[in-house]
C-alpha cells in the first residue's frame, strides 16, 4: 500500500471514530486540546496512546489526577493535567472513558 493510500484509510477511520463520538455527546471544551496528540476521537496516534473508551470512568479520572499530582510516569501529561480543575477532569472522564 502506498503511504498516500495508507493515510487515506487512516483519515477515513478517524472520521468514522469522530462521527461515532460526536453522535454520542458534545465535545466538552476541556477535550479540544487532546485531539492534537491523541487523535480527533482519542483513537491514538503513533506512540501516543489511545484514550477513547480504553478505561472506565473511575480509572480515567484516577489516571488524570495521578498525572496532575506527578504520581504517574509521564513525559507531558503531568504538565497538561495541571491545567484542569476537578470539574474539568470529570468532564474529560465522562467524555473519553468507557461507560460501565
Ligand atoms: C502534547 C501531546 C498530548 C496532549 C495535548 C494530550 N496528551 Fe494525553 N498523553 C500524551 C502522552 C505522550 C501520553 C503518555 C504519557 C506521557 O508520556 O506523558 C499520554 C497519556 C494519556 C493518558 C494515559 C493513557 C494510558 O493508557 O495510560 C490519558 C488518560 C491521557 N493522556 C489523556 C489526555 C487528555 C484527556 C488530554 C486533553 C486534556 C490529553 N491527554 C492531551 C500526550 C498528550
Amino acid at each position: 500500500m502506498s503511504s498516500r493510500s495508507r493515510w487515506a484509510v487512516g483519515a477515513v477511520l478517524a472520521a468514522a471514530l469522530a462521527g461515532a463520538a460526536a453522535n454520542a455527546q458534545p465535545v466538552p471544551p476541556a477535550a479540544h486540546g487532546c485531539s492534537g496528540c491523541h487523535g480527533p476521537a482519542g483513537e491514538g496516534v503513533g506512540t501516543i496512546p489511545p484514550i477513547a473508551r480504553t478505561m472506565g470512568v473511575a480509572d480515567f479520572d484516577a489516571a488524570m489526577r495521578q498525572f496532575r499530582a506527578d504520581q504517574r510516569p509521564a513525559t507531558i501529561m503531568n504538565r497538561i493535567a495541571r491545567g484542569f480543575t476537578d470539574a474539568e477532569l470529570a468532564q474529560l472522564s465522562a467524555y473519553f472513558a468507557r461507560k460501565e
